[in-house]
């Protein structure tokens, strides 16, 4: 009886970790949003220039570096390294962190979204 109690009670507690649990960041997702949301202008390889410059190791590049991109003056100066903290606050609104930057994407305002693109971006080494 005590044994039955103790298992109910563990399953309840598990119950109430579900929601944490599933939204761990997930980089697979990510991948997928990254295809709809950012594919079109940016590529994974190193170096490739497309509308915007690759994302190759973008999770703690310092902005504006990837050579023979023609990044916007505030872009290139605006003296941001791409971490994940600084990733989560640009991708909501990249033109309010980057005044006058020329990318037009609007911004991801799922922060559970924002967190699964950044999982993947950081996988981009
Ligand atoms: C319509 C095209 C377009 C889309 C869509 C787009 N970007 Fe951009 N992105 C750009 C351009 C252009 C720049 C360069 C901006 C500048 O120089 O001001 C840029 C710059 C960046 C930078 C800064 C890079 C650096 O080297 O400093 C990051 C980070 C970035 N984009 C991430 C993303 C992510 C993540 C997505 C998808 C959620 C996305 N972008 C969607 C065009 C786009």
């Amino acid at each position: 009886m005590t044994r039955y109690i103790v298992t109910l009670s563990f399953a309840a507690a598990l119950a109430m970790l579900q929601p944490a649990v599933s939204h761990a960041e997930n980089a697979e997702a990510g991948q997928a949003i990254f295809k709809k949301d950012c594919g079109v202008c940016h590529g994974t390889v190193q170096g490739k220039i497309g509308v915007g410059p690759s994302l190759f190791g973008i999770v703690g590049r310092l902005a504006g570096t990837v050579a023979g991109f023609r990044y916007s003056e505030a872009n290139k100066n605006s003296g941001l390294t791409w971490d994940a903290a600084t990733l989560d606050r640009y991708l909501v609104s990249p033109r309010t962190v980057v005044v006058g930057t020329t990318m037009t994407y609007a911004g991801q305002k799922d922060a559970e979204k924002r967190g699964d693109l950044i999982a993947y971006l950081a996988t981009l080494h």
